[in-house]
């Protein structure tokens, strides 16, 4: 009965939707669902970033959505550290990050945290839906706190899991049009998350039975992803001793019409997702005394690939004759975003330094000022390469090669008329997407020959 309250309340827009972690995956919802005129808070335990916001400063990223975001915060959409009690009926949108578990850290402890400060104001007929991608059996754990605090799950409270699918910079598959995989307690939070996501993507939701098998779609489809991943470089690195183009066995291989998708070269799988949603299936199988080998061996390929690297731009720099002074160029973990979350590019400047080389970074997504929080997410207690804005000749004198991990649109230009011009001894392709030029002085290495 309680719940059905809450159905027609959303319909209505009359209710309060709280949206917990306002980074890439919650900040989009925020300005999404304010714009079509739910009142929404928006909340992140992050003081720096809800300032920020506050001031309308947004990442590189969000800046296409600046102009709606400025325009939902005049009436709809409130930004806070923390949830505030209501006297309205209330939703609970988790988007916080899910860090990889040791002995020191549960994946769900984020999750959990939020969860709890929803929970510090929650009444009879509110609704949790959790986004954030989470270990196998976080969404039951959660389920224990909400009954810890009185409610009955499926009579006065809903919960749902719907994780977010979104592929940054991926221009064809957006928040809009990509279907989700939910689970939901019961039919009217079904329902009632239905209204929500009409508002997202259309409604696209596929159910299914039990919170188990979402969250195993969840890691199961990053799992495909980095396995894949890890399938195509270990091709390269026989290409290159083959003296093959991995992309001409790539391309006509996906010539077959069905049962292969292709999957290019790079340095490796980085961001917040692929390197870490697969490890969730290796911490259940475990429990279980089992392995889940595919897993394993793609991650450890995967952690394989910046040594490779390196040490075929140190071959090619003693067979040349060259300096060890090289510049790595784009450092995010991905091409056109500006995300660095464990970056190959920050391992493959490991590496070479550890060689010996004197490294230079660029990436024009790199802002300054947050170049603490780059740190420490790649681990790093302080900046080991000297950084530069932009790949003039002044830098281009001081180098001898450039190694290129991500070809983000912005610096392809620049790039191009460096390789076409031969002003620079040797180019290392990461992602092997230079076109061979027989004009040009400068030595071409591609990853896969
Ligand atoms: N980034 C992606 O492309 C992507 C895609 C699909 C799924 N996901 C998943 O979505 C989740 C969030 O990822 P993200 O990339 O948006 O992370 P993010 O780091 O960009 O943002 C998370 C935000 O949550 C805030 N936060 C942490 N604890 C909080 C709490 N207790 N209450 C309120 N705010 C809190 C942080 O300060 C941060 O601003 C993760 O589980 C991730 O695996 C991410």
């Amino acid at each position: 009965m309680k719940m059905k309250g809450l159905l027609d309340k959303i319909k209505s827009k009359s209710c309060i939707i709280e949206i917990f972690g306002l980074g890439y995956v919650g900040f989009p919802l925020a300005v999404k669902l304010s714009f079509v005129g739910f009142k929404i808070i928006g909340i992140d335990v992050n003081a720096e970033r809800i300032s920020r916001l506050k001031n309308n400063e947004l990442q590189d990223s969000e800046e296409l959505l600046k102009e709606k975001f400025i325009e939902c915060r005049k009436e709809n959409l409130t930004l806070s550290e923390e949830s505030k009690e209501s006297k309205l009926a209330k939703i609970g949108i988790i988007c916080v990050p899910t860090p990889i578990p040791d002995i020191n850290i549960s994946s769900d402890i984020y999750v959990r945290k939020a969860v709890k400060n929803f929970l510090n104001n929650a009444k009879e007929g509110d609704c949790l839906i959790l986004e954030s991608s989470v270990e196998v059996g976080t969404t039951e754990s959660m389920q224990k706190l909400i009954e810890d605090k009185g409610f009955k799950i499926g009579v006065n409270f809903g919960l749902s899991f719907c994780p977010e699918r979104i592929d940054p910079s991926n221009k064809e598959w957006g928040i809009e049009n990509i279907p989700r995989i939910i689970y939901s307690s019961d039919d009217v939070t079904f329902e009632i998350s239905k209204e929500i996501y009409n508002n997202v993507n259309g409604g696209n939701l596929i159910r299914v039975e039990s919170p188990k098998v979402a969250e195993v779609v969840k890691s199961f489809e990053n799992a495909f992803r980095l396995v894949n991943i890890s399938l195509v470089n270990e091709l390269a690195i026989l290409c290159d001793n083959l003296g093959i183009n991995v992309k001409s066995v790539i391309d006509a291989a996906a010539t077959k019409p069905f049962g292969f998708m292709p999957h290019y070269p790079g340095a490796g799988a980085g961001g917040h997702c692929i390197p870490k949603d697969p490890r969730f299936l290796l911490e259940s199988a475990k429990k279980f005394q089992t392995n889940f080998d595919t897993i394993e061996n793609a991650l450890s390929i995967n952690v394989k690939m910046p040594k490779y690297i390196s040490n075929s731009i140190e071959n090619s720099i003693k067979k040349l004759g060259l300096k060890k002074s090289i510049l790595v160029s784009g450092l995010s973990y991905k091409t056109n975003v500006e995300d660095m979350r464990d970056s190959a590019s920050f391992k493959i400047i490991n590496e070479l330094i550890t060689n010996g080389f004197e490294v230079f970074g660029y990436d024009p997504y790199f802002k300054k000022e947050v170049t603490k929080k780059y740190l420490i997410e790649n681990n790093l207690k302080e900046m080991n390469f000297s950084r530069v804005d932009n790949l003039d000749e002044e830098v281009l004198k001081k180098i001898s090669c450039i190694c290129i991990v991500q070809h983000h649109d912005i610096s392809r230009q620049r790039i191009d008329e460096i390789y076409q011009n031969s002003k620079i001894p040797l180019i290392y392709d990461c992602q092997n997407k230079i076109r061979k030029d027989p004009d040009s002085k400068t030595i071409l290495n591609c990853l896969g020959n």
